[in-house]
């Protein structure tokens, strides 16, 4: 027996086959990034701005989607997700990148680079530039650094002026062993937790202090739950922005091309902004009234330098001694 199909239902299968296999075809890239900051701090707005300049660039070719505040992944997994393609684009500070390779350690040595400026001078470099291709073998790739600023030191007790200060105190670092060697060194005792939860932490006591840029402090409200920042400057918190080897090499040409601009530009408006963004973020923490500034004087900072020290003889192994005289290089302007 013969199976008619009216004519008509035939001809509309046939167009709504034409048309969904058309409309696959012209599928926007959906290109997902994912951090764990807030959208009113520099690497919040170096996404926006990818967002903005990746659409421009290749309109109706990919879409990218922006997820703030660890919504998709804090920390703990965004790495994985990018590992299995579940995100195509993070920036997590430098501090987080142990598991993968120990040459990016060189960022977290206390005191390593005197201002952001010499900082910049060591990304920009060969050596630098070199350290965006040092996890490939594990599938990631580097595409820029992005710029947030230099952390300051806060607790809950009044008193945040030398060194001795923070003996027995609790404090949240980020995933990173240096940064574990540094409390230790002075006598802290350091807890690592994901960014999401610090500022519980800090509320409920679980640890008495942390370390952060400005930006992070005022965007997450630290101040409120702390009752004095130090200005150290004793270290930088800067990113890597990453993405999935596999994925990136994959694109087709034009897209990564266009992908690859629109992060230059947005590289260059997150790293413009951060100094701004620190700054406002500074003035807007003391006018709130919350936690008291505490500026500390050249004597007091060479303390604390002289107290770290030991740190960097701890890691140099690992890092390697060439790496370190090539970043100390770059504090000579
Ligand atoms: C932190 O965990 O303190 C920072 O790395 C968060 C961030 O991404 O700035």
């Amino acid at each position: 027996m013969k199976i008619r199909i009216p004519a008509v239902k035939a001809l509309s299968v046939c167009i709504a086959l034409a048309f969904s296999s058309g409309a696959l075809a012209d599928q926007p890239i959906i290109v997902k990034f994912s951090h764990v900051v807030a959208e009113n701090t520099p690497k919040g707005q170096g996404a926006l701005k990818f967002k903005e300049l990746a659409e421009a660039n290749l309109p109706g070719k990919v879409e990218v989607q922006v997820f703030s505040n660890s919504q998709l992944f804090g920390d703990g997994k965004e790495m994985e997700a990018l590992l299995l393609g579940d995100v195509q684009i993070i920036a997590p500070s430098l501090a987080k990148f142990d598991r993968y390779t120990k040459k990016l350690q060189i960022f977290d040595l206390p005191f390593m680079f005197d201002d952001m400026a010499a900082l910049d001078r060591f990304q920009s470099s060969d050596a630098g530039q070199e350290l965006l291709n040092s996890m490939k073998s594990k599938g990631i790739q580097g595409l820029a650094y992005w710029h947030n600023g230099l952390k300051q030191m806060s607790s809950n007790k009044d008193t945040l002026v030398r060194p001795e200060d923070i003996k027995g105190l609790k404090f949240r670092i980020q995933s990173s062993d240096v940064l574990e060697a540094q409390f230790r060194q002075l006598g802290a005792n350091p807890q690592k937790l994901a960014f999401a939860e610090v500022y519980q932490a800090l509320q409920t006591g679980v640890v008495d202090g942390a370390e952060n840029p400005w930006s992070n402090i005022y965007s997450q409200k630290f101040h409120e739950v702390q009752k004095t920042i130090a200005v150290t400057n004793h270290g930088a918190l800067d990113y890597m922005v990453i993405t999935n080897s596999g994925w990136w090499d994959g694109l087709p040409e034009d897209i990564r091309a266009g992908l690859q601009k629109a992060m230059a530009g947005a590289t260059e408006h997150a790293n413009k902004l951060a100094a701004e963004i620190n700054d406002r973020d500074q003035k807007r923490i003391a006018e709130a009234g919350k936690a008291k500034i505490q500026t500390l004087t050249k004597r007091d900072i060479a303390a604390w330098r002289e107290a770290v020290r030991p740190v960097w003889a701890k890691f140099s192994d690992q890092i390697g001694e060439d790496l370190i005289a090539k970043a100390r290089a770059s504090n000579d302007d």
